[in-house]
């Protein structure tokens, strides 16, 4: 029965990384992507699945509004899309990020061999989310393909991502930073909500 099922599990998610087309978010889409990251952002927070900082169940109005800011705003705000939606990502610009995160370059505790040059010109991956039992089947990666492949057409040079390790680290998080070869740029500690995040702060090359 185990050895029957296999194949065809394995052949599914094989064939939606083929179909799955990503996209810009569209207003639309709001609810969709709402209901994604209300499955991986709740109050449980589940380190091996990963998890979004904010319980977006707790007040669907707030949430879809801020994300419907996000979709009408920001250039780097995707979809992927096979028949309904799977999963998201969310990008800021230099400009964008230190417009909500002013003191952001200060906070950060850079690592002593990062060269400082890169924040010159970067963007933050502020979220990624993949449907609640669907991670680990490489539809983050598709994502960021894309994400890389426009950032390349523009002339972004450096890619900025953030990954709690306290109070609850997002082992997910690092293990697709690890995947995606990330590198550790420094650390900051991060106030929200009144809890004190410490964040990983990691760095990639866009060649
Ligand atoms: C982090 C996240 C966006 C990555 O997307 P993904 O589709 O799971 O990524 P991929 O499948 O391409 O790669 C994830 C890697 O972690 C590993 N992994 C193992 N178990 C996993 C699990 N349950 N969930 C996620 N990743 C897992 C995978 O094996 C994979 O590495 P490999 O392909 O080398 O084996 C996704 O897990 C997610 O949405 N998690 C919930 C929200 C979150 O934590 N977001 C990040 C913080 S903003």
């Amino acid at each position: 029965m185990v050895v029957a099922n296999k194949p065809s599990v394995e052949l599914n998610s094989f064939l939606l990384r083929k179909l799955l087309k990503v996209r810009k978010a569209k207003k639309s889409d709001v609810h969709q992507i709402y209901n994604i990251a209300s499955s991986v952002g709740s109050s449980t927070k589940i380190p091996e699945q990963g998890f979004l900082v904010d319980d977006y169940t707790s007040n669907p109005r707030l949430y879809k509004n801020k994300l419907l800011n996000g979709i009408n705003n920001l250039n780097h705000f995707y979809v992927a899309e096979y028949e309904r939606i799977y999963g998201f990502m969310i990008a800021y610009s230099k400009e964008e990020w230190l417009k909500d995160n002013p003191n952001w370059i200060e906070d950060v505790y850079w690592s002593p061999d990062f060269d400082k040059s890169r924040i010159d010109n970067f963007i933050v991956v502020d979220k990624t989310a993949i449907q609640a039992g669907l991670t680990g089947q490489g539809i983050g990666s598709i994502i960021y393909k894309h994400l890389l492949k426009n950032l390349k057409e523009n002339g972004t040079k450096t890619i900025f991502a953030e990954t709690i390790i306290s109070p609850i680290p997002n082992f997910a998080s690092l293990q697709f930073r690890k995947k995606q070869k990330y590198t550790l740029a420094g650390m900051r500690y991060e106030d929200y909500n009144n809890t004190l995040y410490t964040d990983l702060v990691y760095y990639k090359d866009v060649l």
